[in-house]
């Protein structure tokens, strides 16, 4: 009995640090306790860069546009060297936008989407080529389960969806590892893994000596689309195009080690832009996760899905009555109505007045969920819509190497 209650108290006690890997994604266990994931200290351990007022005033006074919500609003919080694609783009010089998923089965979900929302939109801000990796061999890597074809599978219908958050297909590349795996970018992931280390690999990415050979080598993959020369048919014989990386602060190990690369690749080193993860419905201790289906919504949920997830499993800063709500108010910082608001929401003053009227009782939290409902609804829906209009042809034109994308100023100097 004393013995159960020694073990009871010390993992009770036990603190865990937060794990932050491109596979695992979890915030502090204080005293037993899931903590909220701490970016603040990320920035600090992961050596990025906070993005400030300043920077911000910077990339209005560049581009001549108003931040997108999500700088605004500080999902996209950190980076690296964003500056620098400032500067080119003032002075007129090309650059490119790398993105990516691990495509897996069934629809993404509303968190998956931020990152290419943000690009399309820098795509429509810079007029800029974007490329987009499909790391259909990384899921097959990763997870034991799935077998090459399905994983090759997913990623095809991982290019419908892209596409249908509106990428244009004459500067956008959307690519399969599997697919595309071959003359440039193949010599590039060579040139990359020959310049790693096993003990490089395993200090940044937590690898352990059981792990299969694969796994260590994938990450010279997910590098090599950052140098434009993997891709011949955008950029010619160029080795000058620096790329803006958008993607989850989870993903910066990558590209640390790209970073590193770089400068022995001659090559530009690429900059990054990082989001935080959006909060599982549960609460913001852990992201939104397909593996977790009542933790997500899905791009594929119908209006009545959508309703019942948030009316039953979105955690709420309300009261637990309607009496001590209304007198002494909720909290938005934890509700996650409120923060998926934030996400989807442009209304900076409607965001505002739905905080204040919360935090003084006057929203009740069944009105922020039904605010939450209709905003996600409208969202999802419009997002079928064009995904229904998605035809295998433009499938295959995003996947076209050489689809018509007129860049032939881009591969000359
Ligand atoms: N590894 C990422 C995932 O599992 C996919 C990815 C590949 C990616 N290249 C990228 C993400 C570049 C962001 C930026 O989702």
């Amino acid at each position: 009995m004393a013995e159960t209650q020694e073990l009871t108290q010390a993992t009770e006690n036990m603190s865990l640090e937060q794990n932050i890997t491109p596979w695992e994604v979890e915030g502090a266990v204080v005293d037993g306790v899931q903590q909220a994931i701490d970016y603040d200290k990320l920035v600090k351990q992961f050596g990025t860069r906070k993005i400030d007022d300043a920077l911000l005033e910077r990339f209005e006074t560049a581009t001549g546009q108003k931040p997108h919500l999500y700088l605004r609003r500080g999902i996209f919080f950190s980076h690296r060297e964003l500056e620098k694609i400032l500067e080119r783009y003032e002075q007129g010089k090309p650059f490119y936008l790398y993105t990516g998923r691990g495509p897996s089965r069934g629809h993404m979900h509303i968190g998956h989407m931020m990152p290419f929302i943000f690009c399309k939109w820098l795509q429509d801000v810079f007029d800029c080529p974007l490329v987009v990796q499909l790391t259909d061999d990384e899921k097959f890597l990763f997870k034991n389960d799935l077998t090459l074809e399905q994983a090759n599978e997913y990623a095809f219908n991982t290019v419908r969806e892209i596409a249908a958050i509106g990428f244009k297909p004459e500067k956008t590349f959307i690519f399969s590892d599997i697919e595309y795996m071959g003359g440039a970018f193949y010599r590039n992931v060579l040139r990359i893994s020959r310049m790693v280390t096993y003990s490089t690999a395993k200090a940044s990415f937590g690898f352990k000596e059981s792990d299969h050979i694969g796994k260590i080598h994938f990450p010279s993959i997910e590098a090599a689309p950052a140098f434009c020369s993997s891709f011949p048919d955008i950029f010619g014989e160029r080795k000058d195009v620096p790329c803006l990386i958008p993607c989850g602060i989870d993903q910066d190990p990558y590209f640390r080690l790209t970073r590193d690369v770089s400068q022995r690749l001659k090559h530009k080193k690429p900059s990054l832009i990082h989001a935080r993860f959006l909060p599982a419905l549960q609460g913001s201790t852990s992201k939104m996760s397909s593996s977790n289906d009542v933790s997500a919504i899905f791009m594929s949920d119908t209006p009545a899905q959508i309703k019942k997830k948030i009316n039953r499993y979105a955690f709420s800063g309300g009261r637990t009555s309607l009496d001590e709500h209304r007198m002494y108010g909720g909290n938005p910082d934890v509700d996650v109505p409120f923060q998926y608001l934030t996400y989807f929401l442009d209304d900076d003053k409607e965001i505002e007045d739905l905080a204040e009227g919360y935090r003084k009782g006057e929203i009740t939290s069944g009105e922020m969920k039904a605010r939450c409902i209709a905003v996600i609804q409208e969202f999802v829906g419009k997002f079928q819509e064009r995904e229904a209009a998605i035809t295998d042809a433009d499938v295959k034109n995003f996947m076209d190497p050489v689809y018509p994308r007129p860049y032939t100023a881009l591969a000359k100097k």
